[in-house]
């Protein structure tokens, strides 16, 4: 459920006519609705509320990190999960205490992970034994013990793209689980370590709730393991990765079933849960809205070419990840098109032979859920402007990322003054 509905025939964000930010913001622009955020992350939680009391919350930031919208998440309780010094940086800047930060990430640098002690952030996940050796260190020679979490890699198959999946044996992430106990013995008695805790994630828009099951019982079977070698385990974290629906019809496992087969899964753990999601919070709290620059006459098909591409939303060329596309004033009328960006290569084609909503150039459209792993993803490729962002509160919106224009990245660059000056041409 989100907010972006039509009224008269026109598509709102909450109480704001898209219409209104096209014209005033320019396009192409993201548009989040606060009250979606705000809905999504009251949903999740309440489907883990079979859980008890002993539930943390750490939104995958990486899934939208822009401040505003971290704020609006601080404020319904939530921590973050970060991957990067930007990304602490960014979750401390929108208020979020450290203690409630997890640090994630295959390559945290010594300095990130010095940084993160300093800072004291509340928990650490370990990729590999010599982070958590170095890290150890790192907080002893600070006087201090870093918080850690060894995160394992349970080699299940999560079923989904294969660039998003993240558990199976041969993927970068997590220690191999069945060499967790030796690491465990030799990392646990490290000073400068409080090493009580497992996590594992094990990919991103996951539909299969069975796949996720059989990771968290293997999860639950080490900790048993630790336990009966002496160790003690007060947390997991059992990651992110619930999908969302991209396309009508999609059928996704809810949050409450998300709740209940955890539920049934960790019972009798005697842990804290951490949980890490991004997309099922953000996806659907974002379009991209987008003006329709020509219609093209095409072989089969005409290309709609519109003003957002590729390097604004990357997912269609990514992962060949469908979008909803979808007229903001639709006239009833459909066609059956393609739809492309102006970046010069085939990939920057959002859809190929669908049927959407006629429209013409000039038109507005948006491409939906578009929320998560959107704007963080763009680039300037082909020398386009860093596509702004814009948040919903009711009846009044604000940018909360400015449009970078290309003149400001070209005033980045720089000619050395070895390079003789450009000849005059002709
Ligand atoms: N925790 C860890 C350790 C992660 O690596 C991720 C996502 C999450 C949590 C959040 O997962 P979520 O709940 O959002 O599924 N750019 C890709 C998705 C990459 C996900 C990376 N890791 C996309 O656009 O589909």
């Amino acid at each position: 459920m989100n907010h972006f509905d039509y009224r008269d025939g026109a598509l709102h964000c909450e109480d704001v006519p898209l219409a209104r930010i096209a014209e005033e913001v320019g396009t192409p622009v993201y548009v989040y609705s606060t009250a979606t955020f705000r809905r999504h992350a009251q949903v999740f939680r309440d489907g883990l509320k079979a859980l008890g009391a002993r539930v943390h919350l750490a939104y995958a930031i990486k899934a939208n990190p822009n401040v505003a919208v971290l704020r609006v998440l601080a404020d319904e309780g939530y921590g973050a999960d970060v991957v990067s010094g930007g990304e602490m940086a960014r979750a401390l800047a929108a208020g979020i205490p450290a203690r409630d930060i997890v640090f994630s990430g295959v390559g945290k640098t010594r300095a990130e992970l010095a940084r993160g002690v300093d800072e004291g952030i509340g928990q650490f996940n370990l990729e590999l034994e010599e982070e958590g050796a170095v890290l150890a260190q790192i907080a002893h020679a600070r006087g201090k013990r870093a918080r850690a979490t060894l995160r394992v890699n349970p080699d299940v198959d999560a079923g989904t793209h294969a660039k998003i999946s993240t558990g199976r044996a041969e993927n970068k992430f997590g220690v191999p689980i069945d060499q967790a106990p030796a690491m465990f013995d030799r990392l646990a008695p490290l000073d400068g370590l409080d090493l009580t805790g497992v996590a594992c994630h094990i990919g991103s828009q996951l539909a299969d709730l069975s796949r996720l099951e059989e990771a968290y019982r293997r999860v639950g079977r080490l900790v048993e393991e630790l336990r009966g070698a002496g160790h003690t385990i007060t947390r997991v974290d059992l990651g992110g990765g619930l999908g969302v629906p991209y396309k009508q019809g999609d059928a996704l496992p809810s949050p409450a079933e998300y709740g209940a087969m955890v539920a049934r899964v960790t019972e009798g753990w005697d842990v804290d849960l951490m949980f890490e999601p991004g997309r099922v919070i953000a996806g659907n709290a974002g379009v991209l809205l987008t003006e329709v620059v020509w219609v093209k006459p095409g072989v089969t098909n005409p290309y709609v070419i519109v003003d957002a591409a590729m390097n604004d939303l990357a997912r269609p060329a990514l992962y060949d990840a469908w979008h909803d596309f979808a007229a903001v004033r639709p006239n009833g009328e459909r066609i059956t098109a393609n739809i492309a960006g102006p970046v010069c290569e085939s990939g920057d084609t959002f859809a190929m032979g669908r049927e959407i909503d006629r429209v013409a150039s000039g038109d507005l459209a948006v491409f939906r859920t578009a929320g998560a792993y959107g704007a963080t993803m763009a680039s300037t490729y082909n020398s386009r402007d860093l596509v702004p962002e814009v948040l919903v509160d009711g009846d009044r919106y604000a940018v909360v990322a400015d449009r970078i224009a290309a003149e400001t990245i070209l005033a980045a660059e720089r000619v050395p003054e070895w390079l003789t000056p450009a000849k005059a041409a002709g």
